[in-house]
């Protein structure tokens, strides 16, 4: 955790002026970084108005940096797109993509309901502010307890994913309660089979295919306290293409009837990770499933969607700072950071491809290859294979943007590093929302 090296970056008052021309600009209009984003006049990446350098040096790295405003446009751009073409919907935020309260407290107050998985998102939902009657509860495993919670707390709405919570919810819930089913439409997306969820071999839902969802809808309708109001379906995640989410809803089409009034259409825009992801629009994602809803339904039911990873996705980037440069004639130059698979797991898992750019040289030229290794014991604790970047040396500040969802969440301790800290720029103003770890953290739940 070395700090960046700033003098090197002031010795060159121009910030490489001429590099900076043939490079004109990496991150100016790069669909990676968060709106709003641009090299500064000292060749500084600045991300909400604040300088990542100076960020990196006040808050220490490796750190998650969100732009605040990049949040809340992606926000309004779904409610745009929604409020152009119909007055009958509702945009959940899908928590899980990065449960942190100052995100809850944004997306809350944008005026979106809430997808929780858990007891604690549910928890997190209400303590930043969140309407109980806008809580979507989700889960394939809710137990007693989240059940019981979700019922003391008022939430609107469980979506219910199996027999054996349908026969639970009924034991425990004593007043009655609004609930959707959940589907498995039988649709496989072309994304990473680990987060594809709405084929008929998936651990979520009722299918369709094999009679299950009829039977569930059946079952919930001899409830006395369960009051079905809809049905859900949510086919995966980092999904580029539109058609899918119509077969979706064709095969939810076959299932409703009159009593259905809400069909949650799920979550599952991908987003660009890197500068050549070419996802669709939130204009076109949202125009494709009210369109599909008004060509099936005659009333057309209420329309939810749950995204996570397009709100927060790209508001986000980690900042980490470079400790080794190790070079191997011949095969590949290793750079290390003080962070890696404890802060994303993502590329370990899924073999997430991500951009790397040396935040306090970032209008130089990206004209050395490098891989980007975290500091963990594990060869493959690889953050980025093959990165184009402005040759880095020790003490660089190195980013890797669009970590915004699914990085948060999925961090840990491995080698009982402290987790990072999540930092929220504004107008130039940088606040922490959520600090770094300490080692004291590492052992407060000793007994
Ligand atoms: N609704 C449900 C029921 C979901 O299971 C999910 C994501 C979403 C909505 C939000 O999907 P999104 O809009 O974010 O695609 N850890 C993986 C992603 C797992 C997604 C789980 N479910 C990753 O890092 O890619």
């Amino acid at each position: 955790m070395v700090p960046p090296d700033m003098a090197r970056a002031n010795d060159n008052p121009t910030g490489g002026g001429v590099a900076a021309a043939a490079h004109a600009n990496p991150v100016e209009g790069s669909p990676v970084y968060p709106l709003g984003s641009r090299v500064n006049e000292l060749g500084h990446l600045e991300i909400g108005g604040c300088d990542v350098v100076e960020l990196a040096r006040e808050f220490d790295t490796p750190a998650y940096i969100y732009a605040e405003d990049d949040i809340r446009a992606r926000a309004r751009a779904y409610l745009d797109a929604f409020h152009s073409r119909t007055d009958d919907f509702e945009v959940l935020y899908a928590s899980k993509a990065a449960p942190i309260t100052a995100v809850y407290r944004v997306l809350a107050e944008e005026g979106l309901s809430v997808d929780v998985a858990s007891g604690g998102e549910l928890h997190m939902a209400l303590r930043a502010g969140f309407d109980p009657g806008r809580v979507y509860v989700h889960g394939n495993n809710k137990s007693e307890a989240e059940l019981r919670e979700a019922a003391e707390a008022g939430v609107g709405y469980l979506i219910l994913d199996s027999f054996d919570e349908i026969e639970r919810a009924e034991a425990l819930l004593e007043r009655p309660q609004d609930v959707l089913i959940r589907i498995t439409p039988g649709i496989e997306p072309s994304t990473h089979g680990y987060v594809q969820t709405g084929g008929l071999d998936s651990k979520f839902g009722f299918g369709l295919e094999d009679g299950l969802a009829r039977r569930a809808i059946e079952t919930v309708r001899r409830s006395e306290v369960l009051r079905l109001v809809g049905l859900h379906a949510h086919i995966g995640s980092q999904i580029f293409e539109l058609e899918p989410y119509v077969r979706a809803i064709e095969a939810l089409a076959e299932l409703a009837d009159s009593e259905i009034g809400i069909l949650n259409v799920g979550g599952g825009l991908g987003i660009a990770y890197v500068s050549e992801d070419e996802p669709p629009s939130i204009e076109d994602y949202v125009d494709v499933k009210v369109r599909g809803m008004a060509r099936l339904f005659d009333p057309v039911p209420r329309i939810l969607i749950e995204p996570g990873r397009s709100l927060v996705g790209n508001a986000g980037i980690t900042a980490y700072t470079v400790g080794t440069v190790k070079e191997i004639p011949s095969v590949r130059t290793y750079v290390a950071v003080d962070g890696g698979m404890s802060d994303n797991l993502r590329p370990i898992i899924y073999g997430a491809r991500y951009e790397a750019l040396i935040a306090n040289r970032a209008a130089d030229v990206p004209d050395t290859s490098v891989t980007v290794a975290g500091m963990h014991c594990e060869s493959g604790d690889i953050l980025v294979r093959d990165a184009l970047v402005a040759a880095p040396a020790v003490g660089d500040v190195l980013v890797t943007p669009a970590t915004g969802a699914y990085g948060y969440p999925l961090a840990n301790n491995y080698n009982a590093v402290p987790r990072p800290p999540v930092v929220f720029c504004k107008d130039g103003d940088a606040r922490l929302v959520v600090r770094r770890e300490t080692y004291d953290d590492l052992v407060a739940r000793d007994v």
